[in-house]
């Protein structure tokens, strides 16, 4: 009878120490993480610690060893360069084309450079196109891009020549810059391929294409959030969302990629670049009569490959600069439009599932002024709307390719230029900046190195 009422006290008793045990351990973890600031990870669990000039070209962190094997496979895709056919090695190049690998365009996998054969004019003719299939109304004979090479025998599309213009400015507190920006001289070379006096144009230059998995798997309700294209709260700022044409699906969809997010995922970027860039047909955009220079394998693997590349890390986070260049561009706005953190949904690929991840950027469409119009509507998009670039990896830029520039077509040769080219939508965010002391500005600089 005593054993059996002390029995169940002294299992209470253990069953308190093991309670108190456990909160104790409770405590002490929230404490710790309450003294330690998190530390921001770029890329969620895809995020490396590498910020060399290879930063941008290394595989996500957290790959399984199958995926491994893939996106190894995907990276000789992506540097694969094409020759004319018959060879037995990667034939199929143009008849007309850009240029002849994914990597000779995305240097090291980061961004290219405004002349030297990485960037492209896109084309199209004023007015409303017939189809939602269509970005704009296709130049006849020509299409949509402008191929500037060709193989033997063939003329190219045009010719293409860029002349800059600089034009001065001046901070408020009597600072001087300058800013310069392309004009875009077209001239035939095939008399089969008039170029239209109204032909409208854009010029491109390919963005860096890390991340860029984390950015496919923002669920498209997300997007739908941070969009306002009424501007219903009234802060001058509508991010609209892209409605593009999904060949595979035969559907209009969400635009994420491109400049103006014109793609509607990586699959559809990928073909798309073999097909326009490099005119290697492929089981997305196969050739008149069904002939396709790469198959399925093919395709999939180089997909793979842009979705899996690791996100690098941000530095000196302790830094007061960077700390305090950090709240001005909080404050001064840039937050609107360079939104620091998403998560993405499910995914295939286990690490770029439910991460939460810091882009500096909500893939919308905004008005960005004058200054920065390419007069070229593109699916959804009119004439002076560009997509959020990311900010993440910009203090990279320079590392991974020296004399890279900013903004869409690079006219920007630093980062500061490329705040002052903001307009429209963003002129009260580029007037912030404007108006802060040189100190202030250098802080902002500072933590926009820091990404
Ligand atoms: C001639 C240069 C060139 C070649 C070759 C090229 N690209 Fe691109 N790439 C660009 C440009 C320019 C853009 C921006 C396109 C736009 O705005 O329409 C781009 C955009 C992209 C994007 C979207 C990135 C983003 O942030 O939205 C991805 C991904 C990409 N390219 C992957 C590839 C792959 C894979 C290949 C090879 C199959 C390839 N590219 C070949 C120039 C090139
Ligand atoms: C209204 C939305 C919006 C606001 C506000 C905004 N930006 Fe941007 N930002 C954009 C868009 C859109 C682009 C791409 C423009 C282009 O390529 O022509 C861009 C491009 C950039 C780039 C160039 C990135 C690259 O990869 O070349 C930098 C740097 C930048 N923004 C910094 C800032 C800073 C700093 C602020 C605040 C002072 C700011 N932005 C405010 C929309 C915005």
């Amino acid at each position: 009878m005593v054993t059996s009422s002390v029995f169940p006290l002294r299992s209470f008793r253990w069953l308190t120490y093991g309670l108190l045990f456990g909160v104790a351990i409770a405590i002490s973890i929230l404490l710790s993480q309450a003294l330690t600031p998190s530390i921001p990870k770029a890329g969620g669990i895809t995020t490396l610690y590498d910020r060399s000039s290879h930063s941008f070209g290394l595989p996500a962190p957290g790959l399984t060893p199958d995926e491994m094997d893939i996106h190894r496979e995907g990276d000789v895709a992506f540097d694969a360069v094409f020759v004319t056919a018959p060879s037995l090695v990667n034939p199929g190049l143009g008849p007309v084309f850009n240029n002849n690998s994914c990597g000779a365009c995305h240097i090291k996998n980061g961004r290219g450079m405004p002349e030297l054969g990485q960037s492209l004019v896109r084309v199209s003719l004023p007015g409303e196109p017939q189809s939602p299939e269509q970005e704009g109304i296709p130049v006849p004979n020509i299409g949509h891009q402008i191929r500037d090479r060709s193989v033997y025998g063939v003329p190219a599309d045009a010719k293409v020549a860029l002349t800059w213009q600089t034009q001065p400015g001046q901070y408020p507190d009597g600072t001087a810059y300058e800013l310069r920006f392309p004009q875009i001289n077209l001239s035939q070379r095939d008399p089969h391929k008039p170029m239209p006096d109204n032909v409208l144009t854009s010029l491109r230059m390919p963005p860096a294409v890390f991340g860029a998995g984390l950015l496919e798997e923002i669920p498209e309700q997300t997007l739908r959030k941070l969009s306002d294209p009424d501007d219903s709260n009234g802060d001058g700022i509508s991010g609209r969302i892209n409605q593009v044409w999904d060949p595979e699906a035969n559907a209009i969809a969400v635009g994420r990629f491109g400049l103006k997010a014109n793609s509607p995922h990586l699959r559809h970027q990928t073909a798309a670049a073999y097909v326009n860039d490099m005119g290697i047909t492929n089981p997305v955009f196969p050739g008149s009569n069904g002939e396709q220079d790469i198959g399925e394998q093919i395709l999939q693997e180089n997909t793979f490959y842009v979705q899996s590349l690791g996100v690098p890390a941000r530095t000196l986070l302790d830094h007061p600069d960077v700390q305090a260049g950090e709240k001005l561009f909080a404050a001064a706005n840039c937050t609107a439009c360079h939104v620091s953190t998403l998560k993405t949904g499910p995914s295939a690929i286990a690490a770029l599932s439910n991460q939460t991840f810091h882009p500096y950027t909500e893939l919308l469409l905004h008005d960005m002024g004058e200054g920065l119009a390419d007069h070229r509507p593109d699916f959804a998009a009119d004439g002076q709307e560009w997509r959020t670039s990311p900010l993440w990896g910009l203090g990279l830029v320079q590392t991974v390719l020296p004399y890279a520039g900013y903004l869409h077509d690079g006219r920007a040769r630093s980062v500061e230029e490329a705040i002052l080219w903001h307009g429209g939508e963003a002129k009260a965010a580029q007037q912030s900046f404007m108006v802060m002391d040189q100190q202030q500005r250098q802080q902002l600089l500072a933590f926009l190195n820091s990404l």
